[in-house]
């Protein structure tokens, strides 16, 4: 397909607007695993109980310039980001609890730190969900608006971002989609335009789940938005048409942790050495609420697309024929109770070298789902934050860094190699302040290197 030139949206770094006042945090799905732990995450970190490692807005650095200039600040001493202190949170669920016994049940953070931060999070309370379980079958909400169409609920959102931005005395506001992972649906007729979309919310189309809802008040609202799960949500053209019309930034989907984390790390390396590829079987157990919604065969469906999508962007068969072109890739996810979020991961790798002999790779990842999560929830805060600031809107690409299916502009593929992924990420905070890019060419740096 073509690419179409286009304008950039670009803005000088004179233009960023600094991070002034207080940052709000809205969170559908406010009672989850994900959600409590970021939240009882910051609170911690605000107090010095812990430190916010898997964070790069928070623990990482930026080269500038040559490699002989030596200048490597941490990037948010780089750009200006919202401080963690300025975070205020809020959101919705289909559960009342509020955000201390949400953490408890979720079973993530350890009651002991839980209880010192107990006053902070007594305090966060879930405002009524726009939820059906048409679309998340394994759950059944009791904390829920009601209104007769989906348009009504999007008012209903609306409003309560307004109120809570009205009540906390904030500046600024981000939403991100922690919520459930939705069933599978297929973007159609009622997704393809603005006006086909709000024609879809007054006639309560069956193909507009709640999650598009909370996306499209966010955007209505000027309020940049990710999607922490699979299923569709802003990615769809309405979505992405008004969010370029309002001047919003959007991202998504499908925070990348865990499993597909180790497989953006692999497969780009047996691609660089030219290793081919027999077959990548992945299984895990996990026992949290997730895992539950995931037992769903529906809900799964969802999440089984953007994991497989993976490899096949990664691994280019159309290039490497030989190489790529017939490899035999499945994943399971299990829901096993006793684990709680301590998800395990195997996957067992077949791959070929040197005159196609075999050889074998196994993963064995014993990680914790939502430890891994909440700092990409800080730093998609953070960044898109920065995004509105620096006058970037619509879909954010260099944020693919952190997700499992990034959404991508018409006529492209999307990028999933987890280091191309930080060289644009990092590139793209170059280019807002004006700093020459790093291309890692190195040439000038010996002297038979003539320009010219
Ligand atoms: N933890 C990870 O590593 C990870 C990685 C990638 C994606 N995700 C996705 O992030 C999401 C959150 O994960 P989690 O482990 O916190 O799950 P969770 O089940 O603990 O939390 C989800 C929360 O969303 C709420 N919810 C569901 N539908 C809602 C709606 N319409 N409105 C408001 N609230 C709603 C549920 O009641 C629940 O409290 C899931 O979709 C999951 O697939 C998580």
């Amino acid at each position: 397909m073509p690419t179409k030139k286009k304008k950039s949206n670009y803005k000088q770094s004179e233009e960023i607007k600094p991070p002034q006042g207080r940052l709000g945090v809205l969170l559908p799905g406010l009672s989850g695993a994900v959600s409590t732990t970021f939240i009882a995450g910051i609170e911690a970190i605000k107090r010095g109980l812990g430190k916010p490692f898997g964070s790069l807005t928070q623990m990482g650095t930026i080269r500038l310039g040559k490699r002989t200039e030596k200048r490597s600040p941490h990037i948010l001493d780089f750009v200006p980001l919202a401080h963690t202190q300025d975070l205020v949170f809020g959101g919705w669920d289909i559960f009342p609890d509020n955000s201390y016994e949400a953490a408890l049940k979720a079973g993530v953070l350890e009651k002991n730190l839980l209880d010192e931060l107990r006053l902070e999070l007594e305090e966060i309370n879930p405002m009524p969900a726009v939820f059906d379980r048409r679309y998340v079958r394994n759950l059944n909400g009791i904390h829920l608006k009601k209104e007769k169409t989906k348009m009504h609920f999007a008012e209903r959102l609306i409003d309560d971002i307004k109120n809570f931005k009205k009540e906390n005395k904030l500046d600024r506001l981000i939403m991100i989609w922690c919520g459930s992972t939705e069933i599978y649906i297929k973007p159609s007729k009622v997704h393809s335009t603005i006006q086909n979309f709000e024609e879809g919310l007054r006639d309560n189309h069956p193909e507009i789940a709640p999650s598009m809802i909370y996306a499209y008040a966010a955007i209505q609202c000027g309020v940049p938005y990710a999607n922490g799960a699979p299923n569709l949500s802003a990615d769809i053209p309405a979505l992405i048409q008004m969010a370029k019309r309002k001047k919003v930034p959007i991202a998504g989907k499908d925070f990348k942790t865990g499993q597909t984390l180790m497989k953006t790390i692999i497969a780009p390396g047996l691609k660089a050495r030219m290793l081919g590829l027999k077959g990548w079987f992945s299984t895990n157990i996990l026992g949290n609420r997730d895992g539950e919604v995931l037992d769903d065969p529906y809900s799964f469906k969802t999440k089984e697309e953007s994991k497989l999508s993976v490899l096949e962007y990664i691994l280019q068969p159309d290039l490497y024929p030989e190489l790529y072109s017939d490899y035999y890739h499945k994943v399971r996810i299990n829901y096993y109770p006793p684990r709680g979020d301590a998800k395990e991961a195997w996957d067992n790798i077949d791959i070929f070298g040197w005159l196609s002999y075999p050889m074998q790779i196994k993963i064995n990842f014993l990680c914790r789902d939502s430890i891994l999560a909440a700092p990409i929830v800080l730093d998609l805060v953070l960044f898109l934050d920065l995004a509105k600031r620096a006058g970037l809107y619509g879909i954010q690409e260099w944020l693919s860094f952190y997700f499992k299916s990034p959404m991508f502009g018409e006529g492209l593929y999307p990028e999933h190699d987890l280091f191309i992924q930080l060289m644009k990420l990092k590139n793209t905070l170059r280019y807002l302040k004006g700093e020459e890019l790093i291309t890692h060419l190195g040439l000038d740096y010996y002297d038979y290197y003539e320009p010219g």
